[in-house]
């Protein structure tokens, strides 16, 4: 995987396939890009995909502040920057679609088209943002294995595969404690993004598995709604990842929606 450099910390990144078009992935907490190997796979052969691990995340390298979702865009604006990509297809799950909005907010044009995956567009609650300060400490304490003990129940769909749930610890294992306190850091700061939804003008995709107990379909349902244009797919036997419990549904809906995109 190639790195860049946001001034001192290497931030690595995957950048696989051939296409004109580019796919930007942004992955979920406390994950890494490595959550979207069965959608390179598919993509690949079509799409160029971009897709960053975020600091302390993957390998990427820690640094002492927050992950906020700016601090996160200015990362990816300078990465996306340095590789030429000044169009893309931005494909958020979770966190992700946190930094999406973020994105969104910042540069409109770089959207040619933007698929939410299981996420929300709120804040934290008050209450939702000490819980995440406590995860924070508990995860500089504790480290990975209990992060993993954490939220691998929290991701996945109940009485989940154990091909998934192995696929998810290691993901989480291959992180730091740093990057994990500071991605809950940045995201108890995350702005609401509710008033972001009404100025969505690019084709959108909104994604939830039909069993996630984090962003429930419901939700996803209401956001759908106010995205003037967006589609809907529920996937089946999934949890919040859809892309790794149920890979082939969810990659049928995303290439179905890329490849229908006007040229
Ligand atoms: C994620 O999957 O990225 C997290 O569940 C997001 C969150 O903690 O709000």
């Amino acid at each position: 995987m190639p790195t860049t450099d946001l001034g001192g910390t290497r931030l690595h990144y995957l950048d696989s396939g051939s296409g004109r078009e580019v796919v930007l992935l942004l992955h979920a907490f406390p994950l890494n890009a490595g959550m979207w190997a069965r959608q390179v796979a598919a993509l690949s052969p079509r799409y160029r995909v971009v897709a960053p691990d975020y600091p302390g995340l993957g390998k990427s390298e820690p640094r002492a502040e927050s992950s906020t979702m700016d601090a996160l865009a200015d990362d990816l604006l300078t990465l996306l920057g340095g590789i030429r990509v000044e169009r893309a297809a931005v494909v958020g799950l979770s966190m992700g679609g946190y930094l999406a909005f973020e994105l969104y907010r910042r540069l409109p044009g770089l959207f040619r088209a933007l698929a939410l995956c299981d996420t929300r567009p709120g804040a934290d609650t008050p209450e939702g943002a000490a819980g995440r300060e406590a995860f924070a400490k508990s995860a500089l304490e504790k480290g990975l294995h209990w992060v993993a003990d954490e939220m691998t129940p929290k991701l996945l769909r109940p009485h989940p595969d154990a091909a998934a749930v192995s696929t998810v610890r290691a993901l989480i294992g291959q992180g730091t404690p740093a990057g994990v306190a500071a991605a809950q850091r940045g995201m108890a700061r995350r702005p609401d993004s509710t008033p972001t939804l009404a100025a969505i003008s690019c084709p959108t995709l909104v994604v939830v598995g039909a069993e996630d107990g984090l962003t429930p379909p419901a939700e996803s349902r209401k956001m759908a709604a106010a995205v003037k244009g967006a589609k809907l797919v529920e996937v089946p036997g999934a949890g919040h990842l859809p892309n790794i419990e149920s890979p082939e549904a969810y990659n049928q809906a995303l290439l179905g929606f890329l490849d229908g995109l006007p040229q």
